[in-house]
C-alpha cells in the first residue's frame, strides 16, 4: 500500500463515525447511535476499536451453515485479539434445498442484501461467513460493490457417512442412489437408510460441488486466508481459521485493503485456472462471470475454453473423480494444487494477507506425498475440466463438464426428444409410452434464468425409468439451465440466449438432429436456417413478466449466463477488462 493511498484515506471516518443516519446533525448522529449501542453494554473504549463486521449466515433452514455460531465465536475472538470490535449481523441465508423455486432465483437478492448491511452500518471491515452454493458468490458479489475492506470465511464441508461399509456424501452419491432407486436396483428400505448417512454432519457437500468448488475460487482469488478453503466444517483446523480470519479483517481495515485491490483481472485469472484444475462446478463460471462483473471485468469465454487446452484436471474427488473434500484436505488442500499450477498463476496477485500469492505459497512450505491432488504431468484429466460450446443452438455459447461425460457420447447425433419446461418433463419422463430411446438427446427448454426463473439446477435430467431400468446410466442432455456441480454426465448447459427469450432452443422439435462435438465444440441444430427461421415467425416467443414484487424485478433485470445471470443495474456500465488475456 502506498503512502499517498493512506495519506487520503487519513480524513475518512471511521468506527462508529462512518455512515451516520441522516438527522440533519452529524453530532447528534452520532450521540444518538452512541446512546442505543451502550444499551448493549458497550464502553466507549471498545468502541472507538476498528469496527469489524461479522456477515451471519446462520439459518435453521440451513443446515449447510450449522456451525455458524462457533465460527463466530472465533472470528470475535480474532478480532478481539488484534485489536478490533467484532459486530455480527444477519444476513438473508441460502440453501439449495430449502430455497423455491431455486436458490440462484435468490443469489442476487442476497447480493444486494450484503452490499445494503455492509454499506449501511458502520464497519471498518467484514468477514463474509458462508458456504453453501450461492452464499459465497453472492457474498463476494456484494461485497466487490460495497468497497469495504472484506475477507471470506466458509463454513467448511459436511463429513462423509458409511452406508453398508460403503463410504457416501452428499450430494454424488445422492443422485447416483436416487437413480440405482428409479431404476429398481435397491428397494424402499435401502434408500431410507442411505438418506440418514448421506450428510454426516453440518457443513458444505463433501465432494466437489459448487460449494466446495466456490471456496477454492475465493482462496485463488486471494480473498480468503491461504489454506482456508478445504478444513471440514467440524474440525479444529476450521476454527483456527475463523480465529485468524478475524485478526486478518482487523490488518485489513487498518491498511484500507479493499475489494478492488484483490479481486484484480490477474485474481480472476487465476481463480479460472483453478476452477479448470479441480473439476470444477459448471456454476462457478457463472458466479466468477458475476463476481468479475461487478468489478468491471468481463469473462471471456472462448479464451477460458483456450485456458482448458492447458490446464488439467489435477483433483481427484467426485464427481470427476473418487475422492470427498476431507481427503483434499488431509492432502494439503488448495495450496497443493496452486503448487503444481505455479508455472500458470499471476503470483503477484495480492491476497488477503497483504502478501501476495507467491510469497504464500513461498511460506506454505513443500508439498508431501498424497494421492488426491496429481502432479500437472501425472492428472486424472488431460484438459480442463470444462469446455465452451458454440452452434447454432447456442449463438451465445453452452457448456459442458467433460471431466464429467461419457467418453461415448460426447461425439455424437441424435433425435430430440423435447420437453416444452421442468412441468411437462416431470409428467412425461417416466411414463412408459414416451417415445425414446438411449441414443436419442433429451431437450428441456424454459430452465433459463428467465425461463424457471432463476436457471434451476434442473440440466441433470433423469434417465427415463423404463430406459434405468435397461441399465442405461447416461444419455446426452441439453438445456438452458445449470446442474448441480455434484452431478455428472453428457450434459450440455447454460445454452445462450435462453429458450424464454427467444433463442434457437425454443425452436428444437421432437425428432430434430442435433449434433455434438466436443472435440471441435460444437452443438449443432441440423435443422436449415430457413426453417428454422419460419419456426421463429410461426412460434414467435413472449418472453415471461410478472405483476409485481422481487419477481417482477427479477424477470425485468436479470442478465442470460454469459453475464452471469447478475441483474442488470448492478453492473457497471463500462468494462474496462477482458479475461482471461491470450497467452
Ligand atoms: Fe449446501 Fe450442497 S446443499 S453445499
Amino acid at each position: 500500500m502506498n503512502n499517498s493511498s493512506n495519506d487520503s484515506k487519513k480524513d475518512k471516518p471511521k468506527g462508529l463515525h462512518k455512515g451516520l443516519t441522516s438527522y440533519g446533525d452529524a453530532g447528534f448522529s452520532l450521540f444518538l447511535r452512541k446512546a442505543f449501542i451502550k444499551g448493549a453494554g458497550y464502553t466507549d473504549s471498545a468502541l472507538d476499536r476498528p469496527i469489524i463486521g461479522i456477515a451471519n449466515t446462520g439459518s435453521a433452514y440451513n443446515p449447510c451453515h450449522g456451525n455458524a455460531p462457533q465460527l463466530i465465536e472465533a472470528v470475535k475472538r480474532g478480532v478481539m485479539l488484534a485489536g478490533g470490535m467484532p459486530m455480527d449481523f444477519p444476513t438473508i441465508s441460502v440453501h439449495e434445498s430449502f430455497a423455491a423455486p431455486t436458490s440462484m432465483y435468490l443469489r442476487n437478492l442476497m447480493s444486494m442484501d450484503t452490499e445494503e448491511m455492509i454499506r449501511a452500518q458502520p464497519m471498518d471491515a467484514v468477514v463474509l461467513i458462508g458456504g453453501c452454493d450461492k452464499t459465497v458468490p453472492a457474498q463476494l458479489m456484494g461485497a466487490a460493490s460495497a468497497g469495504v475492506p472484506a475477507i471470506q470465511l466458509v463454513t467448511g464441508s459436511m463429513l462423509t457417512g458409511s452406508h453398508r461399509s460403503e463410504r457416501v456424501g452428499a450430494c454424488t452419491d445422492c443422485r447416483r442412489f436416487w437413480g440405482k432407486y428409479r431404476a429398481e436396483e435397491i428397494d424402499a428400505k435401502e434408500i431410507a437408510d442411505v438418506n440418514n448417512q448421506l450428510v454426516a454432519s453440518v457443513g458444505t457437500c463433501s465432494v466437489m460441488g459448487t460449494a466446495s468448488t466456490m471456496a477454492c475460487i475465493a482462496e485463488a482469488l486471494g480473498i480468503m486466508l491461504p489454506g482456508g478453503a478445504s478444513a471440514p466444517a467440524v474440525t479444529a483446523d476450521r476454527i483456527r481459521i475463523a480465529e485468524q480470519t478475524g485478526a486478518t479483517a482487523v490488518a485489513m481495515a487498518l491498511s484500507g485493503l479493499t475489494p478492488e485491490k484483490i479481486l484484480t483481472g490477474k485474481a480472476f485469472e487465476n481463480a479460472l485456472r483453478v476452477l479448470l484444475a479441480i473439476g470444477g462446478s459448471t456454476n462457478g463460471i457463472v458466479h466468477l462471470t458475476a463476481m468479475a462483473g461487478r468489478l468491471g471485468i468481463e469473462i471471456d469465454l472462448l479464451q477460458l475454453d483456450a485456458m482448458g487446452a492447458e490446464t488439467p484436471v489435477l483433483v481427484d474427488l467426485k464427481p470427476s473423480g473418487q475422492h470427498y473434500m476431507e481427503d483434499f484436505h488431509k492432502a494439503g488442500g488448495l495450496r497443493a494444487v496452486l503448487r503444481e499450477l505455479k508455472p500458470l498463476l499471476h503470483l503477484d496477485a495480492l491476497t488477503v494477507t497483504g502478501r501476495t500469492l507467491g510469497e504464500e505459497l513461498e511460506l506454505a512450505g513443500p508439498g508431501f506425498a498424497q494421492d488426491v491432488v496429481r502432479p500437472f504431468n501425472n492428472p486424472i484429466y488431460p484438459q480442463g475440466s470444462i469446455a465452451v460450446l458454440k452452434g447454432n443452438l447456442a449463438p451465445g455459447g453452452a457448456i459442458i463438464k467433460q471431466s464429467a461425460a461419457h467418453k461415448g457420447l460426447m461425439e455424437s447425433e441424435g433425435r430430440a426428444v423435447v420437453f416444452e419446461n421442468i412441468e411437462d418433463m416431470a409428467e412425461r419422463i417416466d411414463r412408459e409410452d414416451l417415445d425414446v430411446n438411449a441414443d436419442d438427446f433429451l431437450v428441456l427448454k424454459n430452465i433459463g434464468p428467465k425461463g424457471a426463473p432463476g436457471m434451476p439446477e434442473a440440466g441433470y435430467l433423469p434417465i427415463p425409468i423404463k430406459l434405468a431400468r435397461q441399465g442405461v446410466k447416461d444419455m446426452v442432455r441439453i438445456s438452458d439451465g445449470r446442474m448441480s456441480g455434484t452431478a455428472a454426465g453428457t450434459i450440455v448447459l447454460h445454452i445462450t440466449p435462453e429458450s424464454a427469450i427467444g433463442g434457437p432452443l425454443a425452436q428444437v422439435r421432437n425428432g430434430d438432429r442435433i449434433r455434438l462435438s466436443v472435440s471441435k465444440r460444437e452443438i449443432s441444430l441440423l435443422v436449415s436456417e430457413a426453417e428454422l427461421a419460419e419456426r421463429m415467425q410461426q412460434n414467435p416467443i413472449t418472453p415471461p413478466s410478472a405483476e409485481r414484487g422481487y419477481r417482477k424485478l427479477f424477470l425485468q433485470t436479470v442478465t442470460q449466463a454469459d453475464q452471469g445471470a447478475d441483474f442488470d443495474f448492478l453492473r457497471p456500465e463500462n468494462f474496462t477488462e477482458k479475461v482471461p488475456r491470450p497467452r
